[in-house]
This record gives C-alpha cells, structure tokens and sequence, in this order.
C-alpha cells in the first residue's frame, strides 16, 4: 500500500451467495465492528437484487455498496439486464466488471468489458476492473502478456481523468476459491507490472494514483502481508467477505 498516493480499497465479492434475508445481520455485524475507526475504503459487492436493501441497512455508515456485472448497453430490449443508469440512480458505488467467472462461464470478451466499464464510468460510478491470468498461462510464462492485453483492450481510449475513477484487480484464476493464494511476491510483481502498463498508456501522475487490488484467496491470515506490498493497494476478497468477521479482519489488516 502507499496511501500517500492513492486510496486502499478492500472490497467483498459475495459471488451467489447468501440470500436478501441475510442482509440485515450481515450489515448490523460488519457496522458495529467497522462503524467507528475507519481506516481504508470499505466496499461489499453484493448480487444486484441484494444492493436496495443493503444500501438502506448500511445507511449512516462509510461502508459502500457494489454489484458485481453490469449491462454493456443503455437501456432496451435486453431480458434479464440490469443497466448501469439503474445501479446509479438506486446510489450504487462500485461494479465489478470483467470477473474471471464472468469471461470464462459467460463468454465475456475483452470488447464487452472494455463497452461495461465506459457504461459504469459514464454512470458516474467505480468500476473495479478484474485481469489476471489462468494456471496454463502463467506456466506458459504467458501471464504478464495476457494481463497486459486485458488491461490494454479495457482501459485503450479512456482519459488520465477517466482512470482516476477506475480501480483494478490482479485476481489470479488459480487463486480464486482454491485456497492457493500468490505469495506476497508474485502479488507484488503482477501488481507492479500493471502499474508500469497504465504509467506507458496514462503518464507517471495517473500510475502512481490508481489503486491496484489483488483477489484470489485472501484471508484474515494472510491479508496483512499481501496488502504490505508496495503496489498492492487493497484486496477483491470472495470467500472470506462472506463472514463479517472475517471480512473486518481483512479491513483491520488494511491499517497501517
Ligand atoms: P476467493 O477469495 O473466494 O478466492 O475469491 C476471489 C475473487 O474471485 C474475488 O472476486
């Protein structure tokens, strides 16, 4: 982390779990503990139906709420769609665009993403921009090269002004619910590199302000030493947001 430059950000992705009837325990648990000393950006992606009744049990707190997908169309004859006017106008924060589970079991391209996250840009919202790369690929020496290309086809076009709203995560494939985590130093190597990627398209000013998160099987235990790194700026974190507490303990590791 380097809060001098940038913000740390620790967002909960809750995936398709638990249900609109957990909301109100989850919400009163996660504001009793993080509802005073507030010392990082504290966000919970929940599934879409879920984010009306969150945003109204997290009312009165700093904690944000996000939603994990997004249309990359306007409005219309899209079944099924939600669009990014309504996750804005319902007072939505964060969407989660470009999710590996996303890319690989529902056929998301690099050109979709790069169309979701001009939508949540224009929205006026923060889209949390996940890259990363598959086992295959990183034991084909291939994962800085896949990385740079998702980077590069989602951000190719938007403004230095545009990236100071757009928060990104390196979210390895081989770490997410798979209890294999990168280590601190591979974290911080993939980190660095998309750093060095936005600074060659963005300039130096940009790159040093953009907060990078890492995903992919952080925990209380091992939150503390991946967020010590110096070009890891918070974390995306699945399994472990599902528990309150285990969740404000990742937060409690952001202090510094
Ligand atoms: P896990 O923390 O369950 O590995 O999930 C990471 C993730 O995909 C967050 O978006």
């Amino acid at each position: 982390m380097n809060t001098k430059y940038r913000k740390t950000i620790v967002a909960g992705n809750w995936k398709m779990n638990l249900l609109p009837s957990d909301v109100k325990n989850y919400s009163a648990a996660l504001m009793k503990l993080y509802g005073k000393n507030h010392f990082c950006e504290a966000v919970v992606c929940v599934p879409a139906l879920m984010a009306i009744p969150m945003l109204r049990a997290l009312r009165g707190s700093k904690i944000a709420v996000g939603v994990q997908d997004v249309s990359a169309e306007d409005s219309g004859a899209y079944t099924g769609e939600i669009s990014a006017a309504m996750l804005a106008d319902a007072g939505v924060k964060y969407v989660i665009v470009g999710h590996s589970e996303r890319r690989r079991m529902h056929g998301e391209t690099n050109a979709m993403i790069a169309k979701k996250l001009r939508q949540v840009l224009a929205a006026g919202m923060t889209p949390i921009l996940c890259v990363g790369e598959t086992l295959e690929e990183r034991d084909g020496e291939l994962a800085e090269d896949v990385v740079r290309l998702q980077l590069r086809s989602a951000l190719y076009g938007l403004t230095g002004l545009d990236m100071r709203h757009v928060v990104i995560a390196y979210e390895p494939v081989w770490a997410i619910g798979t209890g294999r985590t990168a280590t601190p130093a591979e974290a911080q190597q993939m980190c660095e590199g998309i750093r060095a990627a936005v600074r060659k398209l963005f300039g130096a000013r940009v790159a040093r302000a953009v907060t990078i998160q890492y995903g992919g099987s952080m925990n209380p235990a091992n939150a503390a030493q991946l967020l010590s790194q110096p070009d890891v700026d918070g974390g995306l974190i699945g399994g472990a947001s599902l528990d309150p507490e285990k969740f404000y303990q990742i937060l409690e590791a952001a202090k510094e």
